[in-house]
């Protein structure tokens, strides 16, 4: 096992009905902006619901953070943070609306002059603005996580940003919201989720049996819950595992210890960048390429995979871990998620090499675990995609 330090600041309020706690987590002389997305909360109550739950605050809404949140919407949003004072910022949405708040509460307190510097100098923020948030939709882990993924339409660029000053300071759970969440994005929050999981496992062997059986239960849960949900997403029993799970697959603690690799994620948000995928449906293109091409050096880990979370108990190392990478696949497509990059866009030729001189340019020399994925790999892995 590696070295490691694990802090997670953030305080999970969970269950049903919790959304109304949210007063007792708010100091009461704040001046809050809340902030949500294109007005989903609005037909399904819990826009109301923290409404109610806000009586007696000061507080100011923003909405329209759209999926993959914008740049330049959230400049608007950071305008009024400075010219109205605010204090306190209240994330009311899925991980678009969450990581704008990030942005935001690293912008408000931000002393370089131009706040696009966050991102493309990847800066860390060490404080940020005080936030907490209602999630809405089970995916990314931002609620319990601090870190934060920003577009920029007009450049076609989505850049990373992060920092111990990003955590939630508190973020309530209910999983009676999934309810009302369409069946694309039921499906993409589990392959999100599952993916996450996969980043910080698909690695290579590190004595780490704690971890890797952390990483493997939360899959299986995952696999387990999937038709289940995606078939009545009002099943609670079902929902309160797949919100738990999605959250414990990235705040932290199942990478700790533990070699990474996010390669996956790294390309995937060229995917969208390019051409506004989804970002669960990109690493569904990029993740069996990614691991079929780093066979020789992942096959270990691919076959403890294939054992313990698929059950195959017959072939070579290297025939099972064939045949997890086609196991991942399935479950994918059983979610009506498709694997190609060809079945999502008719304009994918010359994509692996925009890809890879993207990446050339911004430096990025060693991409994995091993950080010895270079630009020419990533532009086979993309190939390989197609
Ligand atoms: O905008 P509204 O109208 O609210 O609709 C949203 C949005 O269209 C809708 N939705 C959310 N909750 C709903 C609902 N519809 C009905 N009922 C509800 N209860 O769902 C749509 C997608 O929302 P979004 O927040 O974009 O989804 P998700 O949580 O998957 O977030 C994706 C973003 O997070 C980033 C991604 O790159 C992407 O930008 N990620 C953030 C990470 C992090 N901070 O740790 C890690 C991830 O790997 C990921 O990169
Ligand atoms: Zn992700």
């Amino acid at each position: 096992m590696l070295n490691f330090e694990f802090k997670n600041p953030t305080k999970i309020i969970f269950g049903k009905g919790q959304i109304k706690n949210l007063s007792n987590e708010i100091p009461k002389d704040a001046k809050i902006l809340m902030l949500y997305g294109g007005g989903s909360i609005k037909k399904n109550g819990i826009y109301e619901q923290v409404i109610n739950a806000l009586e007696g605050f000061q507080f100011i809404e923003f909405a329209g953070i759209p999926a993959n949140p914008e740049y330049e919407v959230l400049l608007k949003a950071l305008k009024i943070i400075k010219d109205e004072n605010i204090t306190y910022l209240l994330a009311v949405g899925g991980g678009s609306v969450i990581d704008g708040t990030k942005f935001l509460s690293s912008a408000a307190l931000f002393s370089g002059e131009n706040p696009w510097d966050i991102l493309v100098n990847n800066i860390k923020t060490e404080k940020g603005m005080p936030f907490g948030t209602v999630l809405t939709i089970p995916a990314t882990g931002s609620e319990m996580n601090s870190g934060a993924v920003i577009t920029r339409a007009e450049t076609q660029e989505k850049f990373g940003m992060g920092g111990p000053g990003l955590f939630p300071q508190f973020s309530i759970l209910d999983p009676e919201v999934i309810k009302s969440l369409p069946q694309r994005q039921l499906a993409n929050g589990i392959t999100d989720a599952f993916t996450h999981v996969l980043e910080q496992y698909m690695t290579y062997p590190a004595q780490a049996y704690l971890q890797d059986r952390f990483s493997e239960s939360i899959m299986q849960t995952l696999i387990e819950i999937a038709p289940r949900i995606l078939k009545n997403p009002a099943d609670y029993e079902a929902a309160s595992n797949f919100m738990w799970s999605c959250t414990m697959a990235l705040n932290g603690l199942i990478q700790k210890g533990v070699p990474t690799d996010w390669a996956v994620h790294a390309i995937g948000h060229e995917l969208t960048a390019l051409f506004g995928i989804d970002h669960a449906r990109t690493l569904a293109i990029i993740a069996p390429s990614h691991y079929r091409y780093n066979l020789e050096s992942k096959k270990d880990k691919l076959a403890q995979y294939g054992k313990r979370v698929w059950g195959i108990n017959e072939g070579s190392t290297e025939e099972i871990a064939k045949l997890a990478i086609s196991k991942t696949e399935e479950f994918f497509h059983s979610m009506e998620i498709k694997t190609t990059l060809s079945e999502y866009t008719t304009d994918y030729k010359g994509t692996a090499q925009k890809i890879s001189s993207r990446f050339t340019d911004r430096g990025w020399a060693g991409l994995g675990e091993n950080k010895n994925l270079k630009p020419s790999d990533v532009e086979k892995i993309v190939e390989m995609s197609y």
